[in-house]
């Protein structure tokens, strides 16, 4: 199971999950929406992070620190590229973003929500309801219909099983991919198989999409196509879309360019949107 998914177990997390906090009970659901003694801060910074470091351990002795103190701000709304070479860092990042994998140091709020110090089960369930993610090699889980990949996150959210099928077709139609929600992956193209991710990650109405280059398996037809699915994701719905990418010409379509190297961010631009190139 990929890791990006809500872990099996969600739903039992929403229904009964409770903790106690400064004499006051919290659930997901509170910590999804406002519980005021763990949410703080600029309402409009969604992902705030200070000073993130990660390292590897590879074997004692050896530690290998892949992000040396990463200091990065998103505002809702914003479409961010994060550009750089291969082994910069950006698939990295990406995970402790995305709560994939935890900061060895730092400081990371997301939505008002301290990730440092949340726990794995809190983890999961801000994965599921704040995040949607998308991977080049789409990640759908084989011998099970484009329908029932779309289905699946909104199963782990607990959601009935009459309106995760309604709410899968909605979205497999706003990628286009309705005709094809009966089929398999292995019976779908590159860029029908991406739409269908992208469908997926947009199943619970995620207010961020993390999207770990996208359009790197496709040709370059096919990446403009999905890359207009994200520009509609955007515009339309306001969601905040961090996108990796080797594409110059896509990370120039974002409002905000950043450029990763060894570990640290070196350079930002402000993109020229969308109609900018090709
Ligand atoms: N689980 C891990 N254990 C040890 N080292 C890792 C692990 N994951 C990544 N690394 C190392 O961290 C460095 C950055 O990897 P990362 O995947 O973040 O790069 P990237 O910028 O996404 O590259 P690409 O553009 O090729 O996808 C690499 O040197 C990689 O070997
Ligand atoms: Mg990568």
């Amino acid at each position: 199971m990929n890791r990006g998914y809500c872990q099996i177990g969600l739903h039992n997390i929403f229904q009964s999950m409770k903790r106690k906090k400064k004499n006051q009970e919290i659930t997901i659901e509170d910590i999804s929406n406002t519980a005021p003694d763990l949410v703080s801060g600029d309402d409009n910074i969604v992902i705030d992070m200070k000073h993130i470091i990660k390292r590897y351990f590879i074997g004692q002795p050896n530690e290998l620190e892949v992000l040396h103190g990463v200091d990065m701000q998103v505002r809702r709304g914003e479409f961010v590229a994060i550009v750089g070479q291969s082994g910069s860092g950006k698939s990295t990042l990406m995970n402790v973003i995305g709560a994939l994998d935890r900061p060895t140091e730092g400081e990371y709020t997301l939505d008002g929500v301290d990730m440092f110090n949340a726990k794995d089960k809190d983890l999961s369930a801000i994965r599921c309801k704040k995040i949607g993610f998308v991977f080049q090699t789409y990640n759908l889980v084989a011998r099970t219909s484009a329908l029932k990949n779309v289905e699946l996150p909104m199963l782990y959210a607990g959601l009935s099983g009459r309106t995760r099928s309604r709410k899968a077709k909605e979205l497999l139609e706003m990628v286009d991919m309705a005709e094809r929600m009966h089929h398999q992956p292995d019976e779908l193209s590159g860029g029908q198989k991406q739409r269908v991710a992208i469908a997926r990650a947009m199943a619970n109405d995620p207010a961020i999409i993390l999207a770990d280059e996208p359009t790197g398996a496709l040709d370059s037809h096919t990446g403009r196509l999905i890359m207009d699915i994200f520009h509609r994701l955007h515009e339309e719905q306001g969601k905040t879309i961090i996108l990796i990418t080797h594409s110059p010409e896509l990370a120039s379509e974002c409002s905000r360019i950043l450029t990763l190297k060894d570990g640290l961010f070196i350079d930002e631009k402000k993109g020229s949107g969308r109609n900018a190139v090709l």
